[in-house]
């Protein structure tokens, strides 16, 4: 008999999630059947998708992946279709997917210019990870940024967060502009429909005649041992750096996960299971 603890979900996340919405509990594994195995867990990974309406019914389980997945490669090298020479710009800059993606960029010889939460992730971007600009998006105009990093236009917006942020970078974009729409986290914890507002885009995406084309990383599964190859060929190669943030044990589950909205994290947010 193995006695396994998992989180369950209390109630529908309100706003910010928080730890009351969280409880573990112990649960006894069913006995393996021929063609299961047990695994235990080294690393829980913690992301914003797990914000999302998990059911119809609560509690009920908290939803998670032990082995984390790569949406950087595919979602910008495929719907952003970059070009070398082109600007692009990345949102949620120095998380998880945004780091990677703004190295991938600068591998394929394009300018990158990037948003994040604080000074010190900027300083990352550029001193440690070779982004060419990055601003603090608390405290910059971000229309007046562009306009001086990115004097010939916006061709790339790789946007994990959504918001008045993207509304501002599409309408810097160049004609045929593309922009893979990864995620909008800025959305995920908003109650109230009326701050969920963003000066509207179609004059931009008309007058540029713009593509903007959301994704799922699923759609590329079948293409995961292509992505994993070129990955670890960069980073081997020195060209592609990660850094992870790691919290220690299962317990610290919840707030990992709630210091995603808060930008505790840069790089990859995991949990050590001790
Ligand atoms: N389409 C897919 O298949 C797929 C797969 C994975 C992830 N995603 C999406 O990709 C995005 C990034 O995911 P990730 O796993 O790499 O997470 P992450 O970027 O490592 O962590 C989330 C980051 O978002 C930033 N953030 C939080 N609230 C914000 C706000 N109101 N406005 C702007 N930035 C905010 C924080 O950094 P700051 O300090 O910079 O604010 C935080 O560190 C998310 O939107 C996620 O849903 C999509």
């Amino acid at each position: 008999m193995v006695l396994s603890k998992k989180y369950i979900v209390l109630r529908p996340f309100f706003g910010e999630p928080k730890n009351s919405d969280f409880k573990i509990v112990e649960e006894e594994l069913p006995d393996l059947q021929d063609d299961e195995f047990l695994a235990k867990a080294a690393y829980i990974s913690v992301d914003p998708y797990q914000r999302m309406k998990l059911g119809d019914k609560y509690p009920c389980d908290m939803i998670g992946g032990q082995i984390a997945k790569n949406s950087a490669y595919f979602g910008f090298t495929q719907i952003c279709q970059p070009k070398p020479g082109e600007t692009v710009v990345v949102s949620g800059a120095a998380g998880a997917v945004g780091s990677h993606v703004g190295q991938i960029a600068k591998i394929l010889g394009c300018r990158v210019i990037g948003f994040a939460g604080t000074d010190e992730k900027c300083k990352w971007l550029t001193n440690d990870l070779g982004f060419d600009a990055a601003a603090n998006y608390k405290n910059v105009n971000i229309a007046t940024f562009l306009r001086e990093n990115a004097p010939n236009g916006v061709d790339c917006y790789f946007d994990n967060v959504g918001g008045e942020i993207s509304s501002v970078v599409v309408s810097q974009m160049n004609l045929f502009g593309r922009v893979a729409t990864c995620g909008a986290i800025s959305s995920y914890n908003e109650t109230e429909s009326e701050k969920r507002k963003a000066t509207i885009l179609q004059p931009s995406i008309v007058r540029n005649q713009l593509k903007i084309e959301g994704f799922l990383v699923n759609r590329f599964a079948d293409r995961t041992t292509e992505g994993i190859k070129q990955n670890l060929q960069w980073v081997q190669e020195g060209k592609l750096k990660y850094r992870e943030h790691i919290i220690d044990g299962f317990e610290s589950t919840a707030d990992a996960f709630i210091g995603l909205f808060n930008g505790a994290n840069t790089g990859k947010s995991l949990v050590r299971i001790i």
